[in-house]
C-alpha cells in the first residue's frame, strides 16, 4: 500500500463524553499564528512582555549520546564512562532550539513545534503509525497520570464502564473512582491479559453485568506491568485489537516503562551484556505497541519522560487519532492549559544536540543498566532464598523483562498457623490478613514491600479474593546492592521465622 492510499482515522465522536460534547475549543488559541508573525500588531491577547521574563539564558549538563555508536554503550556504561556534553540555550543559537520567549510566554498549547516535531519522527520511526492511518498525531502533556485523566473526561460519563487488568497501577484505579466511572477486571497471567477472559466478558457481558454499561474504553500496561512486572505478549496483542474493534471499545496504552525492556533472564547467571550493531537489531528485541495494529485510530497511548529523564521533568505526550486529540486538546486549554515551557525547552535541547541515534543510544544504556540490576536482585532474591531454604514458602513471579518490579506470592497455606487464621478471618479476609501482618513485620525490620492488595482492581458483581497467596511487590530501580542484599535477607529471616 502507498502512502496516499492508507487511510484516515474512524470517528469516535459517539463514545465522546457529555463533558466533551459540551466543550468547545477555545478563540484566543486559533490567534497564536498571528502572535508568531512579527508583521503584525499583536492586541489581542494578555501576554507578558519579554524583557519582564525571570530568565534570559539555560545552560544543561547532559550525558553526550550522540556521539556514541550503538556497540560502545555496553562498555561505557560497565565503566560509567560515559561523556558529557553542556547545552546552552541562548548562546548556541541553534535553529531546532525552542526560543526562550517562546518557552516562558503563553501559547503552544499542544507543544512547542521543534520538539513535536522531534518525537513525531521518533514515534513513527519505531512503531510506524503512517503506515497504519494517515492522521496521526501527537499531543504534548504533563505525563500519563495527567494523560489517562483526561481521556477519561473526553470519553466517560459518571456509570460508564472501563477494563482493566485484574491488578493496575493504584492512581488509575483512583482516578476512574474519583470520577465515578466503573471498572471490570480481566484475568492477567505471567504473559499479560488473558484474551478468552476478556472474549468471555465481552460476549456475555449482558449476563455478567447486566446492571452496569458495556465498556467505551480499556486500559493496560503493555510492558513490565506495575505491579505484576509481566510483558504481555505481541501475539496476543493482534487477539486484543480484534475484539476491541468487534465490540468498538478504544485503548488506553499506558507504556512507560517501554524503553526499560530487557534480555530474558536466566537464574544465576550474568550473561555477558548485548551489543547491537544497529539500530534495526536493537528495534528488533523490543515489543510492539498496539499503535502499529490500529488501523481504526482506536489506540492512544501514553508516553512519559518521567522512566526516561525523571519523573520531576511533568512532562509526557499521548500518540493518536488526530480527531480525538483536538478534543484532549480542548481540555487541555481550560486545564493545564500548556505544559511547562522549560521542561519542553530542555528536553528539546537535549534530544536535537543527540540526534535521533543519540536518543536510541539512551535507551540502549538504559536497557543496559536496568538489565544490570533486575540479574543483581533476582539472583540474590533466589540465592537468598536457597540459603534460608524457604523455597517453599515462596513463589516469585516470571522474571520482569522490562520495567522495575519484580513480584513474589507467599504461599499462606504452609504458614503454621494457617487452619486457625482460615476460621478466625474467613476467606475474604485471610490473605489480607497476612498481608498485613508481613507488610508489618517488615517495616518493623525497616524493609517496605508494596502490598498486593493496593492494586487489586474489584469486580463489581463478586469479590476475588484469594485464599492461597498474598502478594507483595519490590522495585530494583533506585536500590543499591548493598540495600537490596541487606533487603532481601530481612524477608528472607521474617519470612523463615513466621513459616517455620
Ligand atoms: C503504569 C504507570 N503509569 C503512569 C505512571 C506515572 O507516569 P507519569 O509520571 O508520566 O505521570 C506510572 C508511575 O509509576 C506507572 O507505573
Amino acid at each position: 500500500m502507498t502512502i496516499d492510499q492508507i487511510k484516515e482515522s474512524l470517528c469516535f465522536k459517539h463514545l465522546y463524553s457529555q463533558e466533551c460534547l459540551s466543550r468547545g475549543s477555545s478563540p484566543i488559541k486559533t490567534t497564536m499564528k498571528y502572535f508568531l508573525d512579527p508583521e503584525f500588531h499583536f492586541l489581542g491577547a494578555g501576554m507578558p512582555p519579554l524583557e519582564l521574563f525571570g530568565f534570559q539564558n539555560f545552560q544543561f549538563q547532559t550525558f553526550d549520546m550522540g556521539s556514541y555508536k550503538l556497540n560502545e554503550i555496553p562498555e561505557a556504561t560497565i565503566n560509567n564512562n560515559i561523556r558529557l556534553m553542556t547545552g546552552d540555550i541562548s548562546r548556541d543559537e541553534q535553529d531546532y532550539d525552542i526560543e526562550i520567549a517562546q518557552a516562558l510566554q503563553y501559547g503552544n498549547s499542544r507543544g512547542h513545534p521543534a520538539l513535536l516535531k522531534f518525537l513525531k519522527e521518533h514515534i513513527d520511526s519505531m512503531f510506524q503509525v503512517s503506515r497504519v492511518y494517515s492522521d496521526w498525531d501527537i499531543l504534548i502533556n504533563n505525563g500519563s497520570t495527567f494523560g489517562l485523566e483526561s481521556c477519561l473526561r473526553v470519553f466517560c460519563n459518571r456509570g460508564d464502564t472501563i477494563l482493566l487488568e485484574d491488578l493496575c497501577y493504584s492512581s488509575t484505579v483512583e482516578a476512574i473512582e474519583a470520577q465515578g466511572i466503573n471498572h471490570v477486571p480481566i484475568k492477567m497471567d505471567s504473559n499479560g491479559i488473558v484474551v478468552e477472559d476478556l472474549a468471555h466478558k465481552l460476549s456475555n457481558w449482558d449476563t455478567l453485568y447486566s446492571n452496569i454499561p458495556k465498556p467505551k474504553l480499556m486500559y493496560v500496561i503493555p510492558n513490565g506491568h506495575n505491579p505484576k512486572g509481566t510483558t504481555l505478549k505481541d501475539t496476543r496483542k493482534v487477539e486484543i485489537y480484534r475484539l476491541l474493534q468487534k465490540y468498538d471499545i478504544v485503548l488506553l496504552e499506558d507504556d512507560p516503562y517501554f524503553w526499560l525492556q530487557m534480555p530474558d533472564y536466566v537464574k544465576y547467571e550474568d550473561p555477558e551484556l548485548e551489543v547491537f550493531e544497529n539500530k534495526k537489531q536493537f528495534f528488533a528485541k523490543l515489543s510492539k505497541s498496539f499503535l502499529s495494529i490500529d488501523t481504526d485510530g482506536r489506540v492512544l497511548r501514553f508516553e512519559s519522560f518521567s522512566k526516561y529523564f525523571g519523573p520531576g521533568v511533568r512532562l509526557g505526550y499521548v500518540v493518536g487519532s488526530k480527531k480525538i486529540l483536538d478534543n484532549l486538546w480542548n481540555y487541555h486549554e481550560v486545564s493545564l492549559q500548556a505544559s511547562s515551557g522549560i521542561s519542553q525547552l530542555m528536553i528539546n535541547g537535549c534530544l536535537n544536540r543527540w540526534g535521533q541515534d543519540g536518543f536510541v543510544n539512551w535507551f540502549m544504556r538504559l536497557r543496559t543498566t536496568y538489565t544490570q540490576k533486575r540479574n543483581f536482585c533476582l539472583n540474590t532474591l533466589y540465592k537468598s532464598i536457597d540459603t534460608f531454604n524457604i523455597n517453599e514458602f515462596i513463589t516469585v513471579e516470571k522474571a520482569p523483562q522490562a520495567g522495575m518490579f519484580f513480584m513474589i506470592y507467599l504461599n499462606i497455606t504452609k504458614h503454621r498457623d494457617y487452619s486457625t487464621n482460615l476460621i478466625k478471618y474467613g476467606k475474604n479476609g485471610i490473605s489480607d490478613y497476612y498481608e498485613n501482618l508481613f507488610f508489618e513485620k517488615f517495616v518493623e525490620a525497616k524493609l517496605l514491600l508494596a502490598k498486593g492488595s493496593w492494586f487489586k482492581v474489584k469486580d463489581p458483581n463478586y469479590d476475588v479474593c484469594s485464599l492461597d497467596s498474598c502478594m507483595l511487590r519490590g522495585t530494583y530501580a533506585a536500590v543499591t546492592p548493598e540495600k537490596m542484599t541487606k533487603g532481601l535477607e530481612i524477608m528472607c529471616t521474617i519470612i523463615k521465622e513466621e513459616f517455620k
